[in-house]
């Protein structure tokens, strides 16, 4: 969080099961949209929170499986585990408030004496987690009896029933919507609220994150039952709460549009991308736009290949160098002619590149130095590899926009190359 000097323009808390990730699209187009959007629009000055049910484990899978980003802050285990950074570092102070009143031991006792509850895997129980599955008709009476039993305990526990199947017992304070508002007030003390907060969630644990004072709130539309039970219970008049008519994350978008949040137009939407023209110097815009260009390459979606490559050209400089993660130093112009050869080598790959945590510094009145991860992945295989490019608005010949003068890549938290290549970019 200390990334940002003020307040964040905006504050995305998103939960990632079927609302930013999409399991029912192998495409993953959703959520390819809305990484594009974030880093040529928001990563510079706003914050990325990803809040989910997941615990540190399934979380980790998760991030292996699907295009996701790199968020500021990782909420997990449904409000129970709050990191930062890259390095996900736990938030103590959370983890002290969430002692009151608890005691997993009394859960886990009481909770075995309830046939109708199945225990989820031992990676989803935590230390204020414990977890299980019930089935739908079951779970009212399950929920209250339970209630009822912990209470005369001595605990003060919350029970959430999520996805029409999972049933969560977390300490009172804890949840998805309390450890936003311990984040609301963390960054208040630190005099950097958020201008806005946009909570994104589709199932009952999510419901809590739009009762938090000041935040605007997207349901996706494939919003499960008892959320949307919740909200017709409980927030229907609500006008900074929406259920959104398009599936995850592009309901996440759609939602940045309705409440005038920013910029809502991904870059992966914009037809004829090629020629578009940006109304001022953006390098964050510029890799975002590079790197799907190569994308469409490789896939065989360029409409004029020949066009294309003297594009790709004229942003290169000729003098400019590659440095590859292999270590092999070449022209960017080598580069440029290489890639001629493989137009369409990814076609029907199931193959996409995005761009994750894209920094931009200028570092003198026409250079601008741009550090990002490039991520690929071709099916199941995911390979990353850390970027710095020095970008320069000098003009060159006819273009007027950023010229690429030197890219150095270096392999990314145990990517191993996947071929040999002495080009990749
Ligand atoms: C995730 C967790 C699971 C939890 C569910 C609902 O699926 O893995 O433990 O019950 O979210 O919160
Ligand atoms: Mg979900």
């Amino acid at each position: 969080m200390d990334r940002l000097k003020s307040s964040a323009r905006l504050m995305i808390v998103s939960d990632l099961d079927h609302t930013m990730v999409d399991h029912h699209d192998p495409e993953n187009l959703s959520i390819l949209r809305f990484n594009a959007l974030w880093e040529a629009k928001y990563r510079h000055d706003s914050l990325l929170v990803f809040s989910t049910g997941r615990s540190p484990t399934l979380y980790k899978q998760l991030r292996k499986e699907k295009p996701m980003l790199t968020p500021d802050i990782t909420i997990m285990s449904v409000g129970t585990e709050i990191t930062y950074g890259n390095d996900m570092v736990p938030d103590e102070g959370w983890v002290n408030v969430l002692n009151n009143k608890w005691d997993k031991s009394i859960v886990t006792e009481e909770t075995s004496k309830i046939p109708e509850l199945t225990l989820q895997s031992e990676t989803e129980q935590r230390p204020h987690k414990v977890s299980f599955y019930v089935k739908k008709e079951k779970a009212q009476e399950v929920m209250k009896n339970l209630s009822e039993i912990l209470v005369k305990r001595g605990l003060d526990v919350k029970i959430i029933y999520s996805g029409g199947m999972d049933l969560d017992i977390l300490p009172q304070g804890a949840g998805k919507g309390q450890a936003l508002a311990y984040l609301h007030k963390k960054l208040t003390a630190e005099g950097k609220l958020p201008q806005n907060t946009l909570a994104c969630g589709d199932s009952g644990n999510d419901a809590e994150l739009f009762t938090i004072p000041d935040v605007h709130g997207v349901m996706v539309k494939n919003a499960q039952e008892e959320l949307l039970q919740w909200y017709a219970e409980n927030a229907k008049n609500n006008p900074k709460i929406i259920h959104a008519d398009e599936t995850c994350a592009a309901g996440i978008i759609q939602a940045i549009g309705h409440f005038k949040l920013g910029p809502n137009t991904s870059p992966r939407d914009v037809p004829n991308l090629l020629d578009a023209k940006l109304d001022q110097i953006d390098p964050a815009y510029e890799v975002v736009k590079f790197y799907l260009f190569l994308e469409k390459w490789q896939r065989a979606e360029i409409e004029d290949p020949e066009r294309f490559i003297n594009n790709l050209k004229s942003i290169c400089s000729p003098s400019g160098a590659y440095v590859s993660p292999f270590g092999v130093e070449v022209s960017l112009h080598d580069v440029i002619a290489k890639l001629k050869d493989s137009y369409g080598d990814k076609k029907g790959k199931q193959y996409r590149i995005w761009v994750d945590q894209v920094f931009s510094s200028q570092i003198d009145s026409d250079t601008w130095l741009v550090k990002f991860k490039k991520w690929e992945q071709t099916g199941e295989a995911q390979q990353c590899c850390f970027t710095t490019a020095i970008l320069s608005s000098k003009v060159v010949k006819q273009s007027q926009g950023l010229t690429w003068v030197h890219v150095h890549q270096t392999w990314f938290n145990g990517s191993t190359p996947s071929e040999d290549k002495s080009w990749f970019l």
